[in-house]
């Protein structure tokens, strides 16, 4: 399918505008360029988000893989943006759960993750990209809250032993809008590559999210995604950080 995205390599990288964020969420349903370039603001590069940065050294292991896979390691926390009163609040901590139609391996059944730590979960950074994010979903749905899945997120992988960062192959994530922010890939990390495909699986476009701040922002309902596997190019461990942010509307739809 031909579409109207610019290639995801050169938007990497370079700066973008909110109209055409808006423009490419309604179609093709995503859109890929790098945070800092679009949602700069020199608050966002204070030193205390480096501390954030760290934080991903400490996520416990995933015990729920079906593939009996070690490489993912996660928090999981649920928040809550009310739109009306701006207020962005932590909903009490549960498992995580998706149906098996949007993910075949592991979904189906509760999995318990350690919540993410109240530093990250309410730190002003985190406020700030929840509000950007849903600042442009707003304009073409507006409703009154939203609930959102929060996920810190570790692959690991070594040269001989891969990691999957979406072990369940080609799929949706059952939300709204949802959102890919790459906070750190080491060096070595070899594959890992992102690819979107429209509503009946076809390929549209393939690329690879290298930076911290390069960001994949989508329409859930107009698209697929999944990313392939990885493995380290030398003898040292490679790791994929990142963090995603899943918008579920709430309530009625103003417009
Ligand atoms: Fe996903």
């Amino acid at each position: 399918m031909k579409h109207e995205n610019l290639s995801a390599e050169l938007l990497i990288g370079t700066q973008s505008s909110s109209e055409r964020i808006q423009t490419q969420l309604k179609k093709p349903g995503y859109w890929v360029g790098n945070y800092f370039n679009y949602f700069i603001t020199l608050a966002h590069r204070s030193d205390d988000w480096k501390k954030i940065l760290e934080t991903w050294d400490g996520l416990p292991p995933d015990e729920f893989m079906a593939d009996g896979g070690k490489y993912r390691r996660r928090r999981f926390s649920e928040l809550q943006y009310d739109v009306q009163n701006d207020e962005i609040s932590i909903l009490p901590h549960q498992p995580f759960f998706q149906d098996k139609y949007n993910n075949t391996l592991n979904g189906g059944r509760d999995r318990h993750f350690e919540p993410i730590t109240p530093y990250v979960a309410t730190h002003p950074f985190l406020k700030r990209m929840i509000r950007d994010y849903v600042a442009i979903f707003s304009r073409y749905k507006n409703v009154s809250s939203w609930k959102i899945y929060l996920h810190q997120v570790r692959i690991t992988s070594s040269k001989d032993i891969p990691g999957f960062p979406t072990p369940e192959g080609i799929h949706k994530d059952g939300v709204t809008f949802s959102s890919l922010f790459c906070v750190n890939r080491t060096e070595n990390c070899a594959g890992a590559e992102n690819s979107i495909y429209d509503n009946d699986k076809e390929l549209i476009e393939t690329f690879t999210l290298k930076r911290f701040g390069d960001l994949v922002l989508f329409d859930d309902s107009k698209i697929y995604h999944s990313v392939s596997r990885m493995n380290s190019s030398n003898d040292q461990a490679a790791s994929r950080d990142m963090l995603f942010l899943e918008f579920t509307a709430q309530g009625d739809e103003n417009v």
